[in-house]
């Protein structure tokens, strides 16, 4: 299992900080773009994601909660091992951002809301490096775990068979539904509140490696 904790509940104001104080423990680190129209939060874009790319070698995996990704994908810096995620719903069509995505030299991911069909994400796995099951409605951090999206790892995993498609897990994931989430097949989880959230997410980091056991 890969860990990528979300910088939503980090200090916002040292996000630099923040990233070196798990570079060594962690996989990656989520990156919760959102524009106040696809969701009902407005956070940071690519500047700040540029700028915070100089200040860690970890993978950035960049969650586009956004409706327009095809204006702002070709505006990020990304490395190879980076990977941008966009959402089946957005209103560019997946089809021509993932391209876009993939223009830049870096992997590609596609998600959905907890309550848009599975099925609306099949059609791109030939496409894609990483499927994201969203378990919560994406926009904000803290919310609970949606049980529903266990069944939906299990049957992305049917789908993706012998592709080298990872599935990635975010929301609502702590020490007490990480080892059930990873079980149903998830490859990378992403955690906010479970890690930067808490008053030592080094410790955090530890405690949801153990609870996986
Ligand atoms: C929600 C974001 C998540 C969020 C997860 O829209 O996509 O990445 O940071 O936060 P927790 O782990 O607190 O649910
Ligand atoms: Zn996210």
């Amino acid at each position: 299992m890969k860990l990528a904790p979300s910088l939503l509940a980090a200090d916002l104001a040292r996000l630099a900080d923040q990233a070196a104080l798990v570079e060594d423990i962690v996989d990656l680190l989520h990156f919760d773009v959102m524009d106040g129209h696809f969701v009902s939060n407005l956070t940071f874009g690519p500047p700040v994601c540029n700028a915070l790319r100089r200040h860690t070698t970890l993978p950035l995996d960049i969650h586009l909660m956004i409706d327009r990704p095809a204006t702002y994908i070709p505006r990020f810096e990304v490395e190879p091992a980076d990977c941008i995620t966009v959402h089946v719903e957005s209103a560019d069509p997946p089809e021509q951002t993932l391209e876009y995505i993939r223009d830049l030299g870096c992997l590609a991911g596609i998600t959905m809301r907890p309550a848009t069909s599975l099925q609306t994400v099949l059609p791109f796995l030939g496409q894609v490096d990483r499927v994201l099951v969203m378990s919560v409605d994406p926009g904000f951090g803290g919310q609970e775990f949606n049980p529903v999206s266990l069944e939906r790892i299990a049957k992305l995993r049917e789908a993706i068979g012998q592709r080298g498609v990872t599935v990635s897990v975010d929301g609502g994931i702590g020490k007490g539904n990480i080892a059930q989430v990873v079980r149903a097949g998830a490859d990378i989880i992403v955690a906010g509140s479970a890690v930067f959230g808490q008053p030592d997410p080094r410790a955090a980091v530890r405690e949801l490696r153990e609870a996986v056991g």
